[in-house]
């Protein structure tokens, strides 16, 4: 879907066909546009306004159909809200607009966004564009186009400045949906050498994609991601995607790491059967990982950032890795495997591990579908944020807050890892029912050196059981605008 910007031109208001979507304030002050299609409609909007059933709350909308006066099929008016737009207010006033609108028919709509400034308007047109996502390439027939087919046009004082600042915006909401059409593809589309297909794609905006099969995952030594893939009958991968962006390539760079089962049935440890069709998300954070590089290759951001995933589907099967199997990962670290359910933690245990030892990164933030004990904890609003360190954990509360994406930090301590000593290994890959998402992140510690890392439990918040400003049901995209702001906040000069 593209938007299309044009410079404001009230004159032909009256003359305009399809949708019309006109602003007011908080304080009840129509735009400049508003104003003229109240005085086309005789008054009708500064009654509205004035009414009772207007309150001009930020994001809400009012629809009026067919109105006399101008040639237009419908005239949404909606409010900028109380408080004095900032990006991320603009952004969900955009999703909420591209909610009120829904299914779009030809010629389109037209937005008047006058009186916002240019920044403001690149992200409304991100957030209409975010909010319009849908994932509906497996619906054939008259459905197949669950959008409509009219297109957005925003009317702007300043086109230029605006279209100069959507670049930065509408990467963000092509990376978005990199994420969400990841999440949302079922497993016999994408499993682990399609998913990498799909990052080498990635090569055309710039970054640099190598891929590793098997062998050479045996030949490094990668006993430990290895040992989840045995009961598939597809390869698995780790990929690693470099965007080399800073002025200086040898500045060190922030890595992000991701979880990528493109299906978890549990393996011998199998999963009980209700269900078990959502665990085609279960690459959500290699989905985020993938996401972020296409983020900051679309913006070209000057940072290093690098990504690694690793690929892997999670089978039953008579080579499959069983219960008590032991297996030697990169670190040389030996693992207890006691339930190959717990398989996400033994993929990041060898790509964290990897990644640190290989890039010397400045910071890692891992982030997975790890537990369900997540959900149990924190429900499906916060993320779950476990970190080794204080101030990058700040870092990162601090950008999700900034996106209003929801992230809660759970502690680490020793108690906890005394939860996952093996008595015939180094560790074991369960603690138990208690803390069961505490001691998924210690045993992700284990592979992790001093350095500053965090790693995000993203189990509740991948899905979406329903809309919200910024996506609809279904894949969210959650962190992937969160961290693209860390990366801009903390590693762009
Ligand atoms: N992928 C799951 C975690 C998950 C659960 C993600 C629900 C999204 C929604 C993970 O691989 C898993 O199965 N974890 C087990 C760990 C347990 C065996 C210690 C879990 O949470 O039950
Ligand atoms: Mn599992
Ligand atoms: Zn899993």
């Amino acid at each position: 879907m593209t938007i299309a910007f044009t410079t404001a031109d009230t004159t032909s208001l009256a003359q305009t066909e399809g949708t019309v979507v006109v602003l007011v304030g908080g304080d009840g002050a129509l735009s400049g546009a508003g104003a003229d299609a109240d005085a086309a409609m005789d008054g009708a909007l500064q009654r509205a306004v004035s009414s009772s059933r207007f309150k001009a709350k930020h994001g809400e909308a009012m629809e009026f159909p067919f109105p006399a006066g101008m040639k237009a099929d419908r005239l949404i008016l909606a409010a900028t809200g109380k408080t004095k737009l900032d990006p991320t207010t603009a952004r969900q006033l955009g999703g909420k607009i591209a909610a009120k609108i829904g299914k779009l028919e030809a010629p389109g709509v037209t937005v008047h966004a006058d009186g916002l400034d240019a920044a403001h308007v690149a992200e409304l047109a991100a957030g209409m564009k975010l909010r319009r996502y849908a994932f509906s390439r497996y619906k054939t027939g008259n459905d197949a186009d669950t959008l409509g087919k009219g297109g957005i046009t925003i009317a702007t004082a300043d086109v230029d400045a605006v279209k100069a600042a959507f670049t930065d915006t509408d990467a963000l909401a092509e990376g978005t949906f990199f994420t969400r059409d990841l999440v949302s593809e079922p497993a016999n589309v994408l499993f682990p050498s399609s998913f990498a297909e799909r990052l080498e794609a990635l090569k055309e905006h710039g970054v640099e994609v190598t891929v590793m099969g098997e062998k050479e995952l045996e030949e490094i030594g990668m006993g430990s991601l290895l040992c989840v893939g045995l009961g598939s009958a597809q390869e698995s991968k780790v990929v690693v995607m470099k965007w080399m962006g800073a002025d200086d390539a040898s500045e060190a760079p922030f890595c992000a790491v991701g979880k990528g089962v493109t299906f978890d049935t549990g393996g011998i440890s199998i999963k009980p059967a209700g269900g078990m069709e959502e665990m085609t998300m279960d690459m959500g954070g290699a989905g985020v990982v993938s996401g972020l590089m296409k983020t900051v290759a679309l913006r070209k951001a000057k940072a290093n950032v690098i990504g690694v995933v690793g690929l892997v589907e999670n089978m039953p099967d008579g080579l499959a890795t069983r219960p008590g199997d032991i297996v030697t990962s990169l670190s040389g670290k030996t693992i207890e495997v006691i339930n190959t359910d717990a398989e996400g933690r033994l993929v990041l245990a060898d790509i964290l591990f990897y990644a640190q030892r290989e890039f010397k990164p400045a910071a890692t933030i891992n982030l997975a579908t790890l537990t369900g004990a997540v959900i149990i904890a924190l429900g499906n609003t916060n993320a779950g944020l476990f970190s080794n360190d204080d101030t990058l954990a700040g870092q990162i509360a601090d950008a999700a807050k900034a996106e209003s994406e929801g992230i809660w930090r759970l502690p680490l301590g020793k108690e906890y890892d005394d939860l996952i000593k093996s008595s015939l290994a180094d560790v074991k890959n369960t603690g138990g029912r208690a803390a069961g998402s505490i001691t998924a992140a210690q045993f992700l510690q284990r592979f992790v050196d001093d350095s500053p890392w965090a790693h995000i439990d993203i189990a509740g918040v991948t899905l979406s059981k329903e809309s919200k400003p910024l996506h609809g049901k279904g894949a969210s995209g959650w962190g992937v605008a969160t961290l693209n702001r860390f990366v801009k906040d903390n590693f762009e000069k």
